[in-house]
């Protein structure tokens, strides 16, 4: 379903013959790595106690094999994908929507690297700094440490506590709202990451 004010009036963001694989369709659709503006997409996890929990990630970066997100060892998610690695995530512009069903496994100590020296430096202190015992500190407390901090730490590298997965997907689904006509989906699906893709159309 869609509404006016959603509905993208640019042009039709899928090709008339759809490619086979949606690698193509990707690149369309997200940014360059080397983007220093990163799109935001929702992480849904499952938790030990069966609710889904979900939250707001950036992704760091895509490659043939999926899409790579960066975060605190420590935090919830960690504890959820460790546990079950299935997830879901969803990335949404004016008008366009990206589903993903896949698996998150750990990414390379290679790749982490490369997504921390590719953070602006307020996220890289940011790993470092964003601490249970930080957030209990009164606001003067916080922005005398972090000033410090930043003043201490001219230069910074991943803390151990700076952890990367990639998520590989087993279903994309591919939204557009038009103004013109009925919304539409195309889905790509593979029974395991590393199986073909079928690809279909879907109603919005
Ligand atoms: C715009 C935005 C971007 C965010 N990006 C990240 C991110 O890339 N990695 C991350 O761990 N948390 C990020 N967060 C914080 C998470 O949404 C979340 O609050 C935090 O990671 C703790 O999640 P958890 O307890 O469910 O693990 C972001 C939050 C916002 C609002």
């Amino acid at each position: 379903m869609t509404s006016e004010v959603q509905a993208d009036a640019s042009p039709e963001h899928f090709p008339e013959h759809l490619p086979e694989a949606p690698e193509t369709l990707l690149a369309a659709w997200l940014p360059a790595n080397d983007d220093p503006v990163r799109p935001l997409m929702t992480l849904s996890t499952l938790t030990a106690s069966g609710y889904p929990d979900a939250r707001t990630v950036l992704l760091s970066e895509y490659d043939d094999s999926g899409f790579y997100f960066h975060t605190d060892s420590r935090s919830r998610k960690v504890a959820d994908v460790t546990r079950d690695p299935r997830v879901a995530l969803t990335l949404v512009w004016p008008g366009r929507q990206l589903t993903v069903q896949g698996e998150a496994h750990r990414s390379s100590m290679d790749e982490r690297g490369w997504a921390y020296e590719h953070r602006s430096r307020y996220l890289q202190q940011l790993a470092w700094l964003n601490t249970p015992d930080f957030a209990e500190l009164p606001l003067a407390e916080r922005l005398t440490r972090w000033a410090d901090f930043d003043a201490e730490h001219p230069a910074l590298t991943p803390p151990d506590t700076w952890d990367g997965f990639l998520v590989r997907p087993v279903r994309l689904t591919f939204w557009q709202g038009r103004p013109d006509t009925a919304s539409r989906r195309t889905e790509y699906r593979r029974p395991t990451p590393s199986t073909p893709w079928t690809r279909h159309h879907l109603p919005g």
